[in-house]
């Protein structure tokens, strides 16, 4: 969405047509809401802003297949590795020699998928936040192959989007998940522990420390199965480090299929 509004041509892939198609119209409304505010006294260059944007949008369930016609691949698909290897060990066949590829992975290693690849040095991390029209950061990161041409490259594009980079070593977390991800356990072991209710928790950071979403309505937002992808691939890295520490209460609702938002039901109830 942002790529496409701010005038690039993408190809978004996904793995069925019915998926693409409730991911356009996600886009559409999405950017409905954007140009509500920013056309509010425009409301005809709110539309063609609108219709300019998705015209930039073609879709196909088939990587490899358009793979040829891109300067850029974004991968933003499950948090496996060895899947994203496979992805990107096929893409690497069809890219054109000059193709940058880049992660949007939220906890794993660049330089593991970079190395499934014999394209390292066009290898780089592109991270972005929840929800992304919104959020203004992205997480550039330079791997230690990665060159410097690649890094300058994705640092120009974050900009061209809109976005205001920022660069971090291939670390687990890199900078904000590093410290978001801690202090969201943290607050679970909180409520755990019986210290406080959700409620309070969430109150408390809104109106305490000045955060837009307390962290139980944030782990909602991002999914708590995307909590606990990387809660345990950190655990698994480093199992005496206590920041890292899986939490009984996150793995109940994971099990319960309770994700959060997105399946109506997680820490909180939506309708
Ligand atoms: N698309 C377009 N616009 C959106 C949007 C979306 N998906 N979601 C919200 N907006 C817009 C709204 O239209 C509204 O615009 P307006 O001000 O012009 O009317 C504006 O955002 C504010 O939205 P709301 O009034 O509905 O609600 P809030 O004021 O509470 O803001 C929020 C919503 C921007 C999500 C805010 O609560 C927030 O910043 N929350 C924290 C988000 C955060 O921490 N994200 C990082 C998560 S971690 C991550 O992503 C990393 C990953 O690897 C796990």
């Amino acid at each position: 969405q942002v790529a496409a509004a701010s005038g690039h041509t993408v190809v978004l892939v996904d793995q069925s047509d019915e998926i693409l198609k409730k991911s356009t119209k996600g886009i559409e409304e999405s950017l409905k809401r954007v140009t509500k505010k920013k056309f509010a006294d425009k409301p005809e260059a709110g539309t063609e802003f609108i219709q300019k944007a998705l015209k930039n949008i073609t879709t196909s369930t088939d990587a490899a297949s358009v793979v040829h016609s891109t300067d850029l691949v974004i991968e933003a698909i499950v948090e496996n590795l060895q899947v994203k290897n496979e992805l990107f060990k096929t893409l690497d066949k069809f890219a054109p020699e000059h193709t940058i590829f880049a992660s949007n992975t939220s906890s794993l290693q660049i330089t593991n998928m970079a190395n499934a690849t014999t394209r390292q040095d066009r290898f780089g991390g592109l991270h972005f936040f929840n929800p992304v029209p919104m959020m203004k950061l992205v997480e550039v990161i330079k791997t230690p192959m990665t060159s410097q041409k690649t890094f300058e490259s994705l640092v120009d594009f974050s900009k061209a989007v809109g976005k205001s980079p920022v660069s971090c070593k291939d670390t687990p977390g890199f900078i904000v998940n590093r410290l978001l991800v801690p202090y969201m356990m943290e607050a679970v072991r909180l409520f755990e522990r019986g210290d406080a209710s959700k409620e309070d928790i969430d109150v408390a950071m809104k109106l305490g420390a000045g955060y837009p979403m307390g962290p139980f309505e944030l782990l909602d937002y991002v999914g708590l199965d995307t909590s606990k992808y990387i809660i345990d691939g950190w655990h698994s890295l480093e199992p005496n480090n206590p920041l890292f520490a899986p939490s009984p209460l996150l793995n109940k609702l994971v099990e319960e299929k309770k994700l959060g938002k997105k399946t109506g039901e997680g820490f909180y109830k939506y309708k």
